[in-house]
């Protein structure tokens, strides 16, 4: 299959064209099953996401990762062990602004299950590490009491190029009404993810020229974000107003994209 190319269909079917043993990353932001929406209607999600895990598992290299983003449930009761390691369930941490809960507690997160074939073989954290200003000014503080200048503490090493984000990312908001970003409103709540996100992901788990897949592109955010950081990439999607969302933000340059637009 051409890579950097977004094909329109059907995930089902394009990926038996894509060979196996061939993927270095994929960003897997397919239906939640929890809107309306006939594309998001799934009966089963946990079925759907296992059936997905299985396919996917094939096309990874050996060491390749999958990013799977859902509902806290999306993996709940089904056995991925056979197919791929899970490594972290990623909390995507958004503060809620109007859902507020009246008989449970207002789910404030998604998830996004890293998964690898096998042990990881890239993991940039060089590239996606995050500020550590407090614990910068602790250290600072507490440079002189004992347990820090002959305890163990001592020897924890202080890297000034930040730390690891952790798996709780609460520093990346979801787009809202207000965001640049935002392609178009109507995509708003089920569609478009944050470039800042995406790049997290594909930073750390793809070098460059290495190939992308995202089997349910969306508007394309994936895409855009491999042509900027330089990977390769295949993007699949049902939709054919989105797939051409997806050209003309590639094509036509995302900012200039968004300028005619506006
Ligand atoms: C959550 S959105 C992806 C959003 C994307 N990450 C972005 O930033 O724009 C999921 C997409 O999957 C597409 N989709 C759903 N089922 C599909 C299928 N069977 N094959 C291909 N695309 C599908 C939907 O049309 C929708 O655009």
């Amino acid at each position: 299959m051409k890579t950097n190319e977004i094909y329109q269909g059907d995930f089902f079917e394009l990926i038996n064209q894509v060979d196996d043993d061939s993927i270095d990353l994929i960003i897997c932001d397919g239906p939640y099953g929890v809107t309306e929406k006939k594309w998001d209607k799934i009966n089963n999600i946990q079925e759907f996401n296992i059936s997905v895990i299985k396919i996917l598992s094939k096309k990874l290299k050996t060491g390749g990762a999958l990013y799977l983003f859902g509902k806290p449930d999306c993996i709940d009761f089904i056995d991925y062990r056979p197919y791929l390691i899970l490594n972290s369930k990623i909390v995507w941490y958004q503060p809620s602004r109007l859902a507020q809960g009246r008989i449970n507690y207002t789910n404030n997160y998604d998830i996004i299950a890293y998964f690898t074939k096998g042990k990881a073989k890239t993991f940039n954290l060089d590239d996606i590490r995050v500020p550590q200003l407090v614990e910068l000014e602790h250290r600072k503080r507490c440079e002189n009491v004992p347990s820090v200048v002959n305890g163990k503490f001592g020897k924890t090493k202080f890297n000034e190029k930040g730390k690891n984000p952790g798996d709780v990312w609460g520093d990346i908001k979801q787009l809202t009404y207000k965001s640049k970003e935002l392609i178009s409103r109507k995509y708003l709540h089920t569609i478009q993810k944050p470039k800042k996100l995406i790049e997290r992901i594909v930073k750390a788990s793809s070098n460059e020229r290495e190939l992308v897949l995202d089997p349910f592109a969306g508007t394309g955010t994936t895409l855009v974000v491999c042509q900027e950081l330089k990977r390769n990439y295949i993007g699949f999607e049902i939709n054919p107003a989105l797939v051409s969302i997806c050209k003309n933000r590639l094509y036509l340059g995302d900012v200039y994209y968004k300028i005619k637009m506006a």
